[in-house]
């Protein structure tokens, strides 16, 4: 097939490990006999110096016209003055926002061979497979904003039409899965997390009565999370709290460098990306862990190109490096040393088949 994909590298480790999946892309095509057109464009810090602006007009347009999008990461020390008014996470939360991409899917799965490498204790980890699907267009990220001298306050707004799509993305991925989906809110404090639970209960109850639910307050989703993460299958959040347990969760896979994520709308257009940052720390050095990012490329074949087959491909191509003991240092045994992000990234390209 013929497929357009912007690439949006951005700051950091960004565009290294866009680097790979570019690299990876192209090892489909040329195995399964594809044809990606790529189009590059600036996001984020990287974007404030060149054009002025995190989100350029000509970023918008090239994704707008693109059949699927990858994005390495965004933000870094040099933009984080607090008093700037301009920010690379705007580029990010813009794209989301101007593409109405608001099911974040975050799936949380663990390589066998990996368990060493989580802080947790290996009994706990047997059979953890999570997705954590995250609302991403509404809530406290994109409510009024205000600043005086003396206070600030973010606005936290959700409607039922926001919290009835994303609770069916969740609650449809739950059926073709275990069929259990919990629900995670702040309902003893928040309002909208009141209408989070009577919205969510009312459409599980009506629309999918075989489901097995669970709410849970967000305080104690965090501590399950880690107590007992394997008698999770679908977990549906709000945006922030979704941003949280994700990160939280990266760790149950040993490293927040294993973890892709996908955000989808209303069409097939998406945004695939690593749920890691622009990691300013390791930066430049080639170190950066790509499988989250060849694991985002299997999330972009499979839901925006509708290639199931090469999305397998890929996955199997990363659990076989991994087996075969590839290992970038953040997934390495103490004082081990690992290989470059290219050489990861070949690593996994070469059992691709
Ligand atoms: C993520 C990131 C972003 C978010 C930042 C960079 C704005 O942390 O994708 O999880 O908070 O959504
Ligand atoms: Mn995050």
């Amino acid at each position: 097939m013929k497929a357009k994909i912007t690439l949006l590298p951005g700051d950091g480790i960004g565009p290294e490990v866009t680097d790979s999946a570019k690299y990876i892309l192209d090892s489909v095509a040329l195995i399964f006999g594809h044809d990606f057109i790529y189009d590059s464009k600036a996001i984020g810090g990287i974007a404030i110096d060149q054009q002025g602006s995190p989100l350029p007009d000509e970023t918008i347009l090239s994704c707008k016209n693109a059949d699927a999008i990858f994005l390495g990461a965004v933000g870094g020390p040099k933009w984080s003055n607090p008093n700037s008014k301009v920010r690379p996470e705007q580029g990010l939360l813009g794209i989301r926002s101007a593409l109405n991409l608001y099911a974040n899917i975050r799936p949380v799965k663990i390589y066998p061979e990996l368990v060493g490498a989580s802080p947790l204790r290996s009994e706990i980890l047997e059979g953890v497979d999570i997705i954590i699907v995250r609302e991403l267009t509404g809530g406290i990220y994109f409510g009024k904003k205000s600043r005086n001298k003396f206070s600030a306050s973010d606005l936290c707004v959700y409607t039922t039409e926001e919290i009835e799509r994303i609770i069916k993305v969740a609650a449809n991925l739950a059926s073709n899965r275990k069929g259990k989906l919990c629900s995670v809110d702040k309902a003893n404090v928040l309002e909208t997390s009141r209408l989070w639970r009577d919205t969510t209960n009312k459409i599980l109850k009506n629309e999918y009565p075989e489901i097995e639910v669970e709410t849970l307050l967000v305080d104690a989703a965090a501590m399950h999370l880690l107590s007992r993460p394997s008698e999770f299958d679908v977990m549906v959040t709000e945006n922030m709290f979704g941003d949280i347990l994700t990160d939280e969760a990266s760790m149950l896979t040993g490293s927040l460098g294993m973890l892709p994520s996908a955000s989808l709308g209303e069409s097939k257009i998406g945004i695939y990306e690593p749920i890691h940052g622009s990691a300013p720390d390791i930066a430049g050095q080639e170190i950066a862990n790509p499988c989250a990012s060849i694991a985002s490329v299997a999330l972009l074949l499979r839901h925006s190109l509708g290639l199931e087959k090469e999305a397998k491909a890929v996955e199997n191509a990363i659990s076989t490096a991994i087996t075969s003991g590839a290992r970038t240092v953040d997934i390495s045994l103490k004082n081990q040393s690992g290989i470059s992000t290219l050489e990861m990234t070949t690593e996994i390209a070469k059992n691709i088949n």
